[in-house]
């Protein structure tokens, strides 16, 4: 693959797997790496690191139309669910806006965009959705997420929106995510209590980076439902985190989903279903176990 892509978001979880993944298996792939906070990232002789402004657009349609990259991968969003009904402005300008500049820019350098969605696009009555059901978000992230897809889709042809959801992998950059939660709190002895909702299929950021490869050598197009194979509830993905990481199961507690507090609402029952990625990609979906397993491995590798 003998390509410029950008990445925006290059701190992220998903960017970081994506960024090893692409510098390890092809060696004429030169990346760009966009990152609100430039002192965080290193370049290599193949990656260039750059100061991003997400929030100005002229910034970013110039950026992209001088830099003229054959592929770009957006994974910058303002991630934080709660966040988003506070800043609301904020989370309309990096999860819309952006998308949709990088659309505008994309269509008028022939380049081939890529962004992320999500399954809190929809109101979680009847998950698992696929990529044809209607979307009716219940929070401002969702909405937000939802307003990105359909300003992007306005503008160009070639390309993909790739849902997912409940992201976990390594972080060299200490970001967050419910696994990383539960195997904290548990390696820590902490109790916690875990609601038997929320439900779910937890994604290992690894099998995003390798699906990310395909739709680039395949130009597969479209809406893609990325995501692991197990759909389950946040009780039941914390016993899987316990029994693969070897920490003690009774210090988790079920709890009934209407006693947790949260700011926004979530959908109840989300997740995505996978049949048509794994067909058209030709890959294949971790089960949590197996992600977790790989990733186990990988955080030991690390802190050797
Ligand atoms: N995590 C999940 O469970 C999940 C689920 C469904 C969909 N997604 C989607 O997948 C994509 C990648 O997500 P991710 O899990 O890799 O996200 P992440 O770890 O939170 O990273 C997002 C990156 O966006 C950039 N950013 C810019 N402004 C930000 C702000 N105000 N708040 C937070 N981040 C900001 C940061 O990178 P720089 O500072 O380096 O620019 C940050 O590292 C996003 O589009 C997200 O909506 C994620």
């Amino acid at each position: 693959m003998n390509k410029k892509i950008l990445i925006t978001g290059s701190t992220g979880k998903v960017a970081e797997a994506i960024t090893t993944l692409l510098l390890r298996e092809y060696p004429d792939v030169k990346l760009l790496l966009l990152t609100s906070d430039i002192k965080n990232i290193k370049p290599t002789k193949r990656s260039s690191v750059f100061q991003a402004f997400y929030e100005n657009v002229k910034w970013l349609k110039d950026f992209v139309i001088n830099h003229k990259p054959d592929i770009i991968i957006n994974c910058a969003a303002m991630t934080n669910v709660d966040a988003c009904e506070d800043e609301k402005e904020k989370a309309m300008n990096l999860n819309a806006s952006l998308p949709e500049t990088l659309s505008i820019a994309a269509k008028k350098i022939n380049s081939h965009l890529i962004t992320f969605s999500t399954d809190y696009i929809f109101n979680g009555k009847k998950g698992p959705y696929s990529e044809l059901d209607t979307p009716d978000p219940i929070n401002y992230y969702g909405k937000s997420k939802l307003a990105g897809e359909n300003l992007a889709k306005g503008n160009t042809q070639k390309l993909t929106i790739i849902r997912t959801n409940v992201v976990y992998g390594k972080s060299s950059y200490g970001k967050n995510d419910f696994i990383k939660w539960v195997s904290d709190k548990l390696d820590n002895k902490e109790k916690i209590n875990v609601i038997t909702g929320q439900w779910c299929n937890p994604t290992f950021t690894d099998d995003i980076a390798w699906a990310v490869s395909r739709i680039i050598e395949t130009k597969s197009y479209g809406i893609i439902n990325l995501s692991g194979k197990d759909w389950l509830n946040r009780y039941e993905i914390a016993l899987i985190v316990a029994e693969v990481f070897d920490y003690d199961k009774n210090l988790i507690s079920p709890l009934d989903p209407s006693k947790l507090s949260q700011k926004a609402f979530r959908p109840e029952k989300g997740g995505l279903i996978i049949t048509s990625a794994e067909g058209l990609l030709g890959i294949k979906l971790s089960r949590l176990k197996e992600g977790l397993t790989t990733l186990k491995f990988q955080l030991n590798e690390y802190e050797i």
